[in-house]
């Protein structure tokens, strides 16, 4: 396999940015500097600055993720994270962000390739949120949020917004702006007061209960892909 697609496969990069390690001349193999066009394996003894990797499986893992777990690898509060909930050999990592307190759908990966490919804002997955707000739910507040809000960070995008009860949104979006969802709903005067992503791109909970993960199936990888 080639030093690119060994290092992606661990998780250190995408293949590119593996391209860009191996140029600076961070990577070694066998003890000698890595080139772009070394073929290596599993015996070789492959290393990111020093330190030694192993190429993992790839995992690709859908949790349910419940409130009270963060996202993030670093928490200076020492909080629990979501990845306590998966315990494998792999060192898998969320594909993106949910708040602290929202519930659902975080897709978690050792492809450093795929999770590069999802984050970017050209690659449009849809991510379906059901949204509990103070407050009711009007035709203009639905038509607001559907055409695109003003925000701090620029005007979102379109988006579909149906109304589940009165005071229950569906909000479907593509963007991943940090807090958004939350953003939007502040923007046109309801707060949230439960957050719960329903979808992410193809996948769905179907039968996992909160804390509760399970490995995709290929055709989902596919599909991701
Ligand atoms: N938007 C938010 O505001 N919070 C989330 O957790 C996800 C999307």
């Amino acid at each position: 396999m080639r030093l690119n697609a060994f290092l992606a496969r661990a998780g250190i990069d995408s293949r590119r940015g593996a391209d860009r390690l191996i140029k600076a001349g961070r990577i070694s193999v066998n003890g000698r500097l890595g080139q772009l066009n070394d073929d290596v394996s599993e015996a070789d003894d492959i290393r990111v600055n020093g330190r030694r990797i192993n190429a993992q499986k790839p995992r690709y893992i859908l949790l349910y993720k419940p409130a009270g777990y963060i996202t993030t690898l670093k928490d200076p509060d020492n909080r629990v994270k979501v990845t306590d909930l998966v315990k494998i050999n792999e060192r898998v990592v969320p594909v993106g962000r949910l708040d602290f307190n929202t519930t659902g759908a975080l897709l978690l990966t050792n492809d450093g390739e795929l999770t590069n490919k999802l984050m970017h804002p050209s690659f449009e997955v849809d991510k379906v949120y059901e949204v509990v707000v103070e407050g009711e739910v009007t035709d203009e507040i639905l038509n607001k949020l559907s055409i695109g809000v003003n925000l701090e960070d620029g005007k979102t995008a379109p988006a579909a917004a149906k109304r589940l009860a009165d005071n229950k949104i569906e909000l479907i979006i593509h963007e991943g702006r940090n807090h958004q969802v939350k953003r939007m709903l502040a923007a046109v005067g309801l707060p949230v007061k439960r957050l719960h992503r329903s979808k992410y791109g193809p996948l769905d909970l179907d039968s996992l209960k909160p804390g509760h993960w399970r490995d995709l199936a290929e055709t989902e990888i596919k599909l991701l892909k």
